[in-house]
């Protein structure tokens, strides 16, 4: 198969990350007999530094026409530092979200037995954790109208969903819970805000058309307990932007490193993959970081495209790397030694290239 990827590279440890994803899916099209074309493009603070504008018109043109868009991360110290920075690298992420209609955001998180011990939570209050959170990515706070005061001394943010906003991102949650563990759990603040109770009422009626999916609500601060007292009661968790952002960040102490995350954000044509560690800006240059979100993100990305036995192999090889601790300091710790980055990216691409045949 020929296939066209986009890559953003981004800011921070984003393009060291992506690029041992590229050597996995390299030794990928090696093995399985593919294509795969990178075009690169410019998002975030090095493209504000580039052109002024932190998504260029020729990056949504490259990843238009791509199959898919690998991204490694967006943000920079100096931005975060300076709240009056009109430009800002996060704006290109959004505004490409929103020019790609990627109204989806999947966040598989699951304990992975070999790196309990490096989470802060308790073995057996972890141990079998396997969620994954479907977060709506274009709507909400996120997007509403946002405006400032003259004296600079009263800000506003707008909150708005629409019914169709709720209902498609709704139904890849539920079609995903047929697949596992039949379970979806809406996340809301219904006794508060009206948009969730717009949720509330949207979604269960949504949930008869699936009706050998079992859903239950539960508030935003709740969930935030419950996530941490009694985890593995989750199976698909359902929410709207703002409050999947933050409960993503939480859930992935579960697995012992943030730096092994993957995501998906999909739209009806376009679809996006990045591991959620986000820039990491301090670790830049590094060769520390961890790159398994990203290559995660690379099998995931060959998952959507319907090559789930090329993205098996990626999987395969990061437990390989897991099992045997080849492994960046984040999961390694600071008094062991670590693999570098680059090395990790290595051995994952190796492995890939020498698995043998019967596992293909
Ligand atoms: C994420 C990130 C972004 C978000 C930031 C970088 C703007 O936290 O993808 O979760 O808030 O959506």
């Amino acid at each position: 198969m020929k296939l066209t990827i986009a890559v953003i590279p981004g800011d921070g440890i984003g393009p060291e990350v992506t690029a041992q994803a590229k050597k996995a899916l390299n030794a990928v099209a090696e093995v399985y007999d593919h294509i795969f074309l990178y075009k690169e493009a410019q998002m975030g603070a090095c493209a504000i530094e580039a052109t002024g504008n932190p998504l260029p018109d020729a990056t949504i043109k490259i990843c238009k026409k791509a199959d898919a868009i690998l991204f490694g991360a967006i943000g920079e110290l100096k931005y975060d530092n300076d709240p009056s920075a009109k430009v800002r690298p996060e704006q290109g992420l959004f505004r490409l979200r929103r020019e790609l209609g990627l109204f989806c955001n999947i966040r598989p998180v699951k304990s992975y037995d070999k790196l309990i011990k490096n989470s802060p939570l308790k073995k057996e209050v972890i141990s079998g954790t396997d969620i994954v959170i479907f977060r709506e990515l274009t709507g909400g706070i996120y997007f509403g109208n946002k405006e400032i005061s003259e004296d600079g001394k009263t800000a506003s943010d707008v909150c708005s969903y629409t019914y169709e906003e709720i209902s498609r991102v709704t139904h890849l949650a539920f079609k995903a819970a047929q697949d596992r563990r039949k379970k979806v759990t809406l996340i809301d603040k219904a006794n508060v805000l009206e948009t969730s109770r717009l949720w509330r009422k949207t979604v269960t009626e949504i949930a008869k058309e699936y009706s050998n999916v079992e859903l239950n609500f539960m508030f935003v601060d709740n969930a935030a307990m419950q996530l941490v007292l009694n985890p593995t009661q989750f199976d698909v968790i359902l929410t709207e932007n703002l409050f999947g952002d933050i409960i993503s960040a939480e859930a992935s102490v579960f697995a012992g490193s943030i730096g092994l995350l993957a995501s998906s954000s999909i739209g009806d044509k376009c679809a996006l993959f990045e591991p959620i560690h986000g820039s990491y800006t301090q670790a830049k240059g590094k060769d520390i970081a961890n790159p398994l979100g990203s290559i995660l993100s690379a099998a995931m990305l060959l998952e959507h495209l319907g090559l789930r036995e090329e993205a098996d192999a990626i999987v395969r090889a990061v437990e390989k790397s897991l099992a045997l601790g080849i492994t960046t300091q984040d999961i390694k710790g600071k008094n062991q030694y670590a693999a570098s980055t680059a090395k990790v990216g290595d051995f994952i691409a190796d492995y890939i290239a020498n698995q043998e045949d019967s596992n293909m």
